[in-house]
């Protein structure tokens, strides 16, 4: 067999698994108002990752204290989805730490380090696909600019369905991207329901329709099917170049409420703005899909903090900030408003030069206003 009849055989297999994957897309949704036990599993990843999810466990420890005590929350330390463990079994998250996750509804993680090229896959996109997280909501709020974003990027399909999968010809590569209506239909309810609950008029939707005709084409085309159920809100079409001007652009920025975007879009323009709102380290992150959940910081494992020995000034605002969106979806509103008021409220701050105060402090400071 030559190349191509290689590649296309890989091609045909790939399309198979795809096809699969949309037939048994649908599951039921975790009820959280009425769960009797919720069990959060809390997961330490790599570099930084063990020194700011220590941080966010403390509070999530002393912010449900009682609930820990009377057995409806369970806090379950998940450990080995570290990258030494990954390349040791061969799995981007290897199948007794996958177990363990399982057996938890929701899933407060530290971030993970990707390996570059190579075959093996970002925990983090396994996760995702594992647990069939489809919705990654980033909010992004700065109040004195009047800015109060809320971005929902796809997060299961588009660019990373299959980006471990490409194939490669001599002296030619060529990856995927897949967009399916199922997986955009879910993910744009998703968008225009919080828009919907939140009092929330507007919805921008950021695609490249203009080059990628086929999947965004279809991004586009389903986001406005979904739309005509939601006659009140207002919907714009960007492409994501201007979107990414944009968000730098005032007036026009503040008008922005809602983003809608596919994964490799929504991956790129989330860490843009949470620059905006002061840094990565500010911005959490929820991975959502119907039965699991998974909260996280939106940047990666920072290892030149901790080649540089700075990794106990890596900020753990953002994860925390994700344990109050955590608190959110498990319907404990009024442990996630404690803890939002807080983080408003606590004046310390973390710089990675090391001049400020360190991730251990920050939360003994935040923890007293509890
Ligand atoms: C994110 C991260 C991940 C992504 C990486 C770590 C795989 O950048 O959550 O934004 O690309 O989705
Ligand atoms: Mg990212």
């Amino acid at each position: 067999m030559n190349e191509v009849n290689q590649a296309c055989a890989a091609f045909q297999k790939l399309l198979e698994e795809q096809l699969a994957r949309i037939a048994n897309m649908n599951c039921e949704k975790t009820d959280f108002s009425t769960k009797k036990t919720v069990t959060i599993g809390v997961i330490d990843g790599d570099g930084i990752g063990p020194i700011i999810t220590k941080q966010a466990a403390r509070v999530l420890e002393k912010l449900l204290a009682d609930e820990i005590a009377a057995g409806s929350i369970v806090l379950k330390y998940i450990e080995g989805l570290t990258i030494e463990n990954r390349m040791a079994c061969g799995q981007p998250i290897p199948s007794d730490v996958l177990a363990q996750i399982k057996s938890c509804d929701v899933l407060l993680k530290g971030p993970t380090t990707t390996p570059h090229g190579g075959t093996m896959e970002s925990a983090n996109v396994a996760m995702r696909r594992e647990l069939d997280l489809y919705a990654n909501c980033r909010p992004v709020s700065i109040p004195e600019k009047n800015i109060d974003w809320m971005f929902f990027r796809e997060n299961t399909e588009g660019e990373y369905v299959l980006g471990s999968r490409g194939v490669e010809l001599p002296g030619m590569a060529v990856d995927f991207k897949v967009t399916t209506d199922l997986g955009t239909r879910r993910i744009a309810r998703a968008a225009f329901d919080y828009a919907k609950n939140n009092g929330k008029t507007h919805v921008s939707i950021v695609t490249k329709a203009n080059i990628m005709k086929k999947t965004d084409g279809k991004f586009t085309a389903i986001a406005h099917e979904v739309a005509k159920d939601y006659p009140e809100i207002t919907v714009e079409d960007y492409y994501i170049d201007i979107m990414t001007a944009n968000l730098l652009k005032d007036p026009l920025r503040q008008q922005f409420q809602v983003v809608l975007l596919p994964n490799l879009y929504g991956d790129i323009i989330t860490d843009e703005a949470a620059q905006i709102q002061g840094g990565v380290g500010t911005a959490g992150s929820s991975n959502v899909g119907d039965r699991y959940a998974m909260f996280e910081a939106i940047h990666g494992s920072a290892p030149r903090m901790i080649e540089r020995g700075m990794g106990e000034y890596a900020n753990p605002a953002s994860i925390i900030k994700a344990a109050a969106m955590l608190l959110r979806h498990i319907c404990r509103t009024e442990a996630a408003a404690k803890l939002e008021k807080a983080m408003d409220e606590c004046t310390v701050i973390v710089t990675s030069d090391g001049k400020n105060a360190t991730a251990a402090e920050y939360a003994d400071a935040l923890m007293s206003l509890l």
